[in-house]
């Protein structure tokens, strides 16, 4: 069982809430990488059971441009057997809060098996570490083995 978390972040929030999730992965016994989005090519999503993706919101509630790579690699893809989930951080002054986490949850829900959605205003606080924990018990369950 291998996962990954593909993620972008300009002034750090979104990847802490990486971090945290990666961290409750571990929790698991999924083996998690952690991927900047510099770091993404698209013919390793083969490579996972689990992406999750992380986005901050810009510009009206849009994807960051350098995450529209990953956007484009769910849809050209054949990732319908992988399970996703997305996550995001945002600011709710804005009209569209984390809008980007939207857009994703949609292309995600049509082309892979998605099962989780979270988002975190700004920086992650106390209140969200159980929200994280709840993310990855989600995305866990759907391989849970019961015995
Ligand atoms: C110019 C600008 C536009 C933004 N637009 C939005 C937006 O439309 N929706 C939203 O939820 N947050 C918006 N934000 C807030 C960021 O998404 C938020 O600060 C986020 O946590 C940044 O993530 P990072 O620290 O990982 O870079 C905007 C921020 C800036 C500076």
């Amino acid at each position: 069982m291998k996962a990954a978390i593909i993620y972008s972040s300009v002034t750090g929030n979104t990847s802490t809430l990486a971090e945290i999730i990666c961290e409750n992965m571990s929790k698991y016994t999924i083996e998690t990488d952690l991927i900047p989005v510099d770091e993404f090519h698209p013919e390793q999503l083969h490579n996972y059971d689990i992406v999750t993706v992380g986005t901050y919101s810009w510009d009206n509630g849009e994807l960051p441009l350098e995450m529209e790579e990953v956007f484009e690699a769910f849809e050209d893809e054949e990732v319908k057997h992988i399970t996703t989930g997305i996550f995001g951080t945002g600011d709710s002054f804005y009209p569209y809060y984390c809008g980007a986490v939207d857009i994703f949850r949609d292309m995600l829900y049509v082309h892979t098996n998605l099962a989780v959605t979270l988002k975190v205003e700004l920086t992650p606080q106390e209140e969200d570490l159980h929200r994280c924990k709840k993310f990855c018990d989600r995305l866990a369950s759907e391989f849970a083995v019961v015995s």
